[in-house]
C-alpha cells in the first residue's frame, strides 16, 4: 500500500499528488532515455519533479486536465489534456507510462478514460494527439482509444539524438471527436473523489 491510495483495486486514473510517492514515482519514470521529450527539462531532481507536478497540482488551471495512472497505489503514468480552448472546445492531448508498466494497455485505457472524461465532464468536443512516426507504442495507444490518423507533418519535431546530433521527425497526427464511435479498449476507472 502507497500513500493511501487504490491499493485494493485495479488500474484507475486519480488526480496527481505533491507525495513523496508520486515525486519518487516520477523521477523512476524520467530516468529512461525515451521519456526525454515528455518535458521541457531533465526531471533528475526532487526540485525537477515538483516543478513537473506543479502545473497539474495548480488549483484552477482552466487550460489543462491531468491524472495519474495508479496501479494499487503507485502512479506509474500519467494522460493529459493540455492547451484546452474553450471557444472550439478543443483539447492537446499527451501520455507516458513508466517502463517497467508497459505493455499491459495502460496507456490504451488510460487515454480512453481521458476522452471520456474530456467529452463528457469536461463538454468538449474534438481532442488531438501527434506522434512520430517512429513511435509504434504510442501509435497503438492512439488507435486502441479511438483517435484517427489525419495526416502526416513532415520534419515537425526536433530531437538530439545519442551522440547529440540534431534529428527532424515526421509526425503524424490525429483526433478523436465526441460524435466518433468509442475506443476500442475499455476505459481505466476514474477514482471516486475523496479516494485519491
Ligand atoms: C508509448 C507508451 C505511452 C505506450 O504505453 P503502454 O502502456 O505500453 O501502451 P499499451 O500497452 O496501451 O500499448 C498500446 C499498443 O501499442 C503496442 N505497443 C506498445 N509498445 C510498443 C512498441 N514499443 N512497439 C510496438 N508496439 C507497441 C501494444 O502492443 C498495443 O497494441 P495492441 O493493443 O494492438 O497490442 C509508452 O511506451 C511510453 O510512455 N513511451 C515513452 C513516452 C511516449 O512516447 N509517449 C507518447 C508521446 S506521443
Amino acid at each position: 500500500m502507497t500513500d493511501g491510495r487504490n491499493s485494493a483495486s485495479g488500474p484507475c486514473l486519480r488526480p496527481w499528488t505533491d507525495s513523496g510517492q508520486d515525486i519518487a514515482a516520477i523521477l523512476d519514470a524520467f530516468d529512461s532515455d525515451d521519456m526525454a521529450a515528455q518535458a521541457g527539462e531533465p526531471i533528475n531532481s526532487d526540485a525537477a519533479a515538483g516543478r513537473w507536478l506543479a502545473q497539474w497540482l495548480e488549483a484552477g488551471n482552466q487550460g489543462a486536465v491531468a491524472f495519474a495512472i495508479d496501479v494499487a497505489g503507485r502512479a506509474v503514468g500519467h494522460v493529459m489534456a493540455g492547451a484546452i480552448d474553450r471557444r472550439h472546445d478543443t483539447a492537446w492531448v499527451s501520455y507516458w507510462v513508466a517502463p517497467e508498466a508497459r505493455g499491459a494497455g495502460l496507456a490504451s485505457r488510460a487515454t480512453a478514460a481521458l476522452a471520456e472524461h474530456c467529452f463528457g465532464s469536461l463538454g468538449l468536443f474534438r481532442l488531438e494527439l501527434a506522434y512520430r512516426v517512429n513511435n509504434p507504442g504510442s501509435a497503438g495507444v492512439a488507435r486502441n482509444a479511438g483517435f484517427r490518423v489525419e495526416g502526416l507533418e513532415r520534419a515537425k519535431l526536433r530531437y538530439l539524438d545519442v551522440d547529440g546530433n540534431p534529428v527532424r521527425y515526421d509526425v503524424q497526427t490525429c483526433a478523436r471527436l465526441s460524435s466518433d464511435g468509442p475506443a476500442l479498449v475499455p476505459p481505466l476507472p476514474l477514482a471516486p473523489a475523496g479516494t485519491a
